[in-house]
């Protein structure tokens, strides 16, 4: 069967009080709706015709999904936009991209607030449709607090029909079986009824749900599956969205608890979708991993951590209170704590950024130790390297970024300032509190600091 998958997302989102189109609302780290573009996509169904309906806000939409088919691992996926430019109801929104999905089988319609719907439940509602062939069948869930959901009425004589909130009796009203927002529909069937919707109704609007009555009419079969509310909760007002990421966040953690992550205090720790972890994890309270984080087997992310897409190798440590971002920490690196590691840093398998340490686009050579109060900006060390207490670069002259290469086995003195462009050989060392402005040669002691003088008697007269 020839599938579409449509993604209605052109409504204003008036309720969501907010300039950002309801559909790129951040979800944890993430646009709200790439969390359902990633369930269609990775259905087992192996959707390939999908298409996004954008309007409202559009522009800004369009934008996003082109960056994420930039950022699709199948390069023969492309997601199509389809425009709705005028925002005349749900209904209309599926009318509005008819020539897409005419020549289709059958076609799947999505309301673009779905971003708890899972895969795998996907694939089971699309397995029965086409077992059961209905020429509709919608998704329904029983509903703790049915609110403004579309009201799932089953009549006597089996029929089903949706009525909206706006437009249900009170009698209606009190139903909590609910439309989820998600249809299925066999295109010859949907044909036959699509341009006959109205929009007489409390509204004004063409209501998708308005479809059922059409076909009921025709005598056409009309089913309604259920689905548990916790997938299908859609997200109109920003507390909705605050519900949402709730549970998108325990289910995150689930998951990687289940594959033998540690975390100590669930309720404080925040994992995007993207990040990676492995078994033997160690996440203490109040960790934040964003982006998409990678972290090696049995390494320990110590209290106040927030990490965004850093690569992190196996049995590092971090100790409390480390910030790394789109940085490398290869295998049994120490950091923290009070760290900040930024701007492609890397250190090397074995390597330590201690207490009150900054790096910058610096790279760590294995085995190197940068242990206090230094920072390393735009730095090369090699392997085996000591940087004493207080160290710094002096990368910036005012205009350009600079330079410093510290070769292998060098030992940097205390309070050393490297004023870049810098240089230091192998094996070579600093004294303490040097200013360093000369390439210090192999083997050498660079020197950089006034003599100390002596003035004798000089306490006792000034007194
Ligand atoms: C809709 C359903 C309701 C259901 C609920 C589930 C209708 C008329 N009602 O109500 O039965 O219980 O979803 O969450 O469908 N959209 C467009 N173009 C439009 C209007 C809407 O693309 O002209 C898109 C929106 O961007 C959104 C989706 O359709 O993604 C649903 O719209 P929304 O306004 O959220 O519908 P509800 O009032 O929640
Ligand atoms: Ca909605």
């Amino acid at each position: 069967m020839n599938f579409g998958v449509l993604i209605m997302a052109a409504g204003k989102g008036t309720r969501m009080k907010s300039e950002l189109p309801k559909v790129l609302q951040p979800l944890l780290d993430r646009p709200m709706l790439d969390y359902l573009l990633k369930s269609v996509i990775s259905c087992n169904f192996n959707f390939n015709n999908i298409s996004v309906l954008v309007g409202s806000g559009g522009e800004q939409v369009e934008q996003h999904i082109q960056n994420f088919n930039d950022n699709l691992n199948n390069k023969n996926l492309k997601i199509k936009i389809l425009w709705q430019h005028e925002q005349l109801g749900t209904g209309h929104a599926v009318k509005c991209a008819m020539d897409w999905w005419k020549e289709l089988d059958a076609l799947i319609v999505l309301n673009g607030d779905l971003p708890l719907l899972k895969s795998e439940t996907l694939y089971d509602l699309t397995e029965k449709f086409i077992e059961k062939k209905p020429d509709c069948a919608i998704i329904s869930f029983i509903a703790q607090n049915a609110g403004a959901y579309g009201r799932v009425i089953r009549e006597k004589s089996g029929r089903i029909k949706i009525v909206e909130f706006k437009d249900a009796s009170d009698e209606e009203r009190k139903i909590n079986e609910v439309n989820a927002g998600c249809y299925f529909f066999n295109v010859k069937s949907l044909l036959k009824v699509i341009n006959n919707l109205s929009n007489n109704n409390a509204q004004g609007e063409y209501y998708l749900p308005e479809v059922l009555t059409l076909m009921n009419a025709e005598n056409l079969t009309v089913e309604a599956y259920s689905v548990p509310e916790e997938e299908m909760t859609g997200v109109n007002t920003q507390a909705e969205l605050a519900n949402v990421t709730k549970i998108m966040r325990r289910r995150i953690l689930n998951r990687w608890m289940n594959d033998g992550v540690r975390i100590i205090s669930p309720e404080t720790v925040w994992v995007s979708a993207d990040a990676e972890l492995s078994r033997g994890v160690v996440i203490m309270p109040n960790v934040q991993i964003w982006g998409k984080s990678k972290i090696g087997e049995n390494t320990y992310i110590g209290s106040g951590a927030v990490l965004k897409n850093a690569i992190i190798g196996k049995n590092a440590e971090l100790v409390a209170y480390t910030v790394i971002e789109n940085s490398i920490l290869k295998d049994n690196v120490k950091a923290g704590p009070f760290v900040y590691i930024r701007d492609n840093s890397c250190l090397e398998n074995n390597s330590f950024a201690g207490k009150f340490v900054e790096l910058k686009n610096s790279h760590i050579g294995e085995n190197s130790k940068v242990p206090h109060l230094s920072y390393m900006g735009d730095a090369t060390l090699g392997k085996d390297v000591n940087i004493g207490a207080g160290t710094i670069t002096c990368n910036y002259d005012g205009v350009h970024k600079n330079k410093t290469v510290i070769g292998d086995k060098c030992f940097v003195g205390s309070d050393t300032m490297f004023v870049a462009p810098a240089e230091m050989a192998d094996n070579s060392a600093t004294a303490a509190g040097s200013v360093i402005t000369e390439p210090v040669p192999e083997g050498a002691l660079g020197i950089g600091r006034a003599r100390q003088v002596n003035i004798g008697g000089w306490v006792r007269r000034k007194k």
